[in-house]
């Protein structure tokens, strides 16, 4: 008996330990615990007053669909709380537009602020729901909450991937339960055009359609052979717009101008400045067909979408595009130079500018403002111009100081179509965002004074779909880091600590499973470091995040077969090494972990390098060069190289000892479309003493595609091998990155 009451006891403190910890992302500003719990349960009733009636609605159909509970709904008894009951309440009086307090008693729960904080408040209340259905508690509390910025977006783009209006609205819904207020809806592109233009039929009739689909990584030339088709109607466009406000996220459409545009040419070839004909783009990367920038029958085509998406869109902001207009059609176009000449515009980039602030003129002139992408700044920034800084953070810096509005989406980190996980397997853009990188992204760049840094409105993730063919893919690219982002956004900075994040990711991944949504689990994927082996061969470290599971590893050698992983593992020979994340019924929790090494002289020894890479590609540093691992899967694996944008690789390799050798190879990279060009020149050379370098070897060529080897046959004995590669230089006209420096990959040295 005794022992029974014991066990009863220990259940009863471990329960109310467990319910007293909370998980709530974002963190809010202040969260007061108290003891004991309020019971959410058929009997609770939930109030709202008129102005809070889209909150209660929330709250409504969130405990119908994940909790299969109804509440009762009493009609609105003016601000009296009864047992059992949530009250929402309108407060006239709140400090801002954001700020809500939600008390929860034992016997009832309050929230009041604004119609919107009131909707916060629900979303904070909604993550003190355990994820277990079967008993709901609630414990008793004080949230004080206010938002850090005011603009906290999300981007979807419906040009590359089309996705229906219920998609769309689970979309948003995403945004609303992580406190966003922003959709950002790219609604045109060079693959499709997506919104109903009752002027224009044929935009939807023609430009809403694409023959078929390139399938693989951009630069392949396989395509699917499926006609695809998708558009979505003016009702349906009102119909998401008024979602949307129900949850307080204002949609800001973007319709791209003056590139990006190939869907429309397509289907009004006059809009071009050779008149076509065009199709649809099957393919991703950037068109050099473009809208004339010379031509007035544009511009009245412009204005006359617009005046359809102003009524459709009750936005503030429309987004006007803007990004990777290439100059060539323009530069050779008769009615374009005239235009210039007539302007006295110096260059196409002044005729850019000039298109953009005709555009600006004739939104301002229907109350409303442009976002641009950072390329608006070249030739001259609009006047009322808000800039979307994507180039990095560089546009947004620069329009701040020149006290125009910015919002932060730079690649790194906030381009969510880049992997978040080392081990990728599917195809994706290039370039790897990790959670950690995202959570810790900092949208106030530290190069602004304080009195620019108030034109930082906020950030945005973007959400490019070229790979990103269904939904199972966008929540797989989207979830976890969105939710690391509403923390950015919403929490103050004093409260945004990634350790304390760490701990909420089980309970974020639980939630999630509730929600029905497919996440990327890579912050448990097992990690793995190379460390050089005191300049004699390396080690393979290998960790995880995963507290629960074991690391077990095999290597080529038979004899090493599913071992329990403790220390870190010397590389000696050739070949593949697994490694796999099993919880205690050998379960797999992560994927497996295969692993090509290829040693050789060069492997773990001493590298010296004249000049750092960029910090973006700085890989595991220097030994990136000498680790035994090639990288044979390009970008998707880019945390693998060194990159040196517009620099050179300028390497010595120690050998520790005179030694023979026969073989030199250099591993480098193309990818134009990404700006990595080849190098214009390796060469090698010889020294014994780390000073006289001799006998250098050049060459300009590389065997290969992507994935280049250069290589030097010799017969001789040295210590310090010198490894030479030059940059491309500037990246040639008419090519992605046009006039920007070059970067130069490398990944390995052979040395055998
Ligand atoms: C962009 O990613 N081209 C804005
Ligand atoms: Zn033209």
């Amino acid at each position: 008996m005794k022992s029974f009451i014991v066990y009863c006891l220990m259940l009863i403190s471990f329960s109310s330990l467990a319910q007293n910890e909370i998980f709530i992302v974002p963190e809010p500003a202040s969260v007061q615990l108290k003891k004991g719990n309020f019971i959410l349960n058929e009997h609770t009733t939930i109030q709202s007053d008129a102005a809070t009636i889209n909150a209660k609605q929330f709250l409504l159909k969130y405990l119908g669909d994940y909790y299969k509970l109804v509440l009762k709904t009493p009609s609105y008894n003016k601000g009296k709380t009864s047992i059992n009951d949530i009250h929402l309440r309108f407060d006239a009086n709140a400090k801002s537009r954001s700020a809500y307090t939600l008390e929860v008693n034992k016997n009832n729960i309050l929230i009041t602020g604004s119609a919107e904080a009131v909707f916060y408040g629900v979303q904070t209340l909604i993550q003190l729901l355990p994820v277990n259905k079967h008993e709901l508690l609630i414990p008793e509390l004080t949230i004080i909450d206010s938002a850090r910025f005011s603009y906290r977006g999300m981007h979807l783009d419906v040009g590359r991937h089309f996705y229906p209006v219920e998609y769309i609205k689970k979309y948003i819904d995403f945004l609303a339960l992580h406190k966003f207020n922003n959709f950002h809806w790219h609604l045109t592109e060079d693959q499709g055009w997506r919104i109903e233009i009752k002027k224009y039929p044929k935009l939807t009739e023609v430009g809403s359609c694409r023959n078929q689909t390139l399938i693989g990584p951009f630069g392949s030339e396989k395509y699917d052979n499926k006609k695809t088709c998708g558009f979505y109607t003016q009702d349906q466009i009102k119909d998401i717009v008024g979602y949307a406000a129900k949850r307080y996220i204002n949609i800001i459409p973007e319709i791209e101008m003056p590139g990006h545009s190939i869907a429309a040419l397509s289907s009004y070839p006059f809009l071009g400045c050779t008149k076509g004909p065009y199709e649809v783009r099957q393919t991703w990367g950037v068109s050099t067909d473009v809208l004339c920038a010379g031509n007035d029958s544009t511009y009245k085509f412009i204005e006359d979408v617009l005046d359809e998406v102003l009524n459709l869109f009750p936005s503030p902001y429309i987004h006007i595009g803007g990004d990777e207009c290439p100059k060539e059609r323009w530069h050779n176009c008769k009615v374009c130079q005239l235009r210039m000449k007539d302007l006295n515009l110096k260059n196409e980039h002044e005729l850019q500018s000039y298109f953009v602030n005709r555009i600006e003129k004739y939104i301002n002139s229907k109350g409303r403002k442009i976002i641009g992408w950072d390329e608006i700044l070249e030739g001259g920034l609009a006047p009322n111009a808000t800039v979307m800084s994507w180039r990095g953070e560089d546009g947004g810096i620069v329009a701040a100081q020149q006290n125009h509005f910015a919002i932060m989406t730079p690649g790194t980190p906030l381009y969510f179509d880049h992997t978040q996980s080392i081990n990728e397997d599917s195809v994706t853009q290039p370039g790897y965002n990790s959670l950690k990188s995202v959570y810790e992204y900092e949208p106030i760049p530290k190069a602004l004074k304080a009195s620019e840094s108030k034109y930082i409105l906020g950030a945005q993730a973007n959400m490019w779909t070229e790979y990103m063919g269904n939904e199972n893919k966008i929540e797989y690219m989207l979830f976890p880091r969105m939710t690391a982002l509403s923390e950015v956004l919403w929490s103050n900075i004093g409260n945004r600590n990634w350790n304390q994040f760490e701990k909420k990711i089980p309970a974020i991944f639980k939630r999630y499973q509730l929600w029905n949504v497919n996440f990327s689990k890579a912050y448990y994927d097992i990690q793995t470091t190379i460390i050089s082996n005191k300049n004699e061969g390396i080690l393979w470290k290998l960790t995880t995040n995963n507290k629960e599971g074991k690391i077990i590893y095999s290597t080529p050698d038979t004899k090493n077969r599913n071992v329990f992983y403790t220390d870190p593992i010397a590389i000696t020979e050739s070949g593949i090494y697994s490694a796999v994340l099993k919880d205690k019924n050998h379960s797999e929790l992560s994927s497996l972990l295969n692993q090509e090494f290829h040693i050789n002289k060069a492997t773990g020894k001493q590298i010296t390098l004249a000049e750092a890479p960029s910090n973006n590609y700085s890989a595991g540093g220097v030994l990136t060069l000498a680790d035994g691992i090639q990288n044979t899967k390009g970008m998707s694996k880019s945390a693998q190289f060194l990159g040196f944008w517009g620099g050179d690789l300028n390497a010595v390799v120690d050998l520790g000892k005179i030694e023979s050798i026969s073989k030199i190879y250099l591993h480098a990279f193309e990818q134009q479309t990404s700006w990595i060009y080849k190098p214009s020149i390796v060469s090698f050379s010889m020294s014994d003493d780390g000073i006289n370098f001799s006998s250098v070897d050049s060459t300009d060529k590389g065997e290969g595609m992507n994935n280049l080897l250069y290589k030097f046959n010799c017969k001789l004995n040295t210590r310090f091998i010198k490894i030479t590669a030059r940059n491309f230089g500037e990246i040639p006209k008419n090519q992605p990155g046009e006039g920007y420096k070059a970067w130069l990959f490398v990944d390995e040295i052979e040395i055998y």
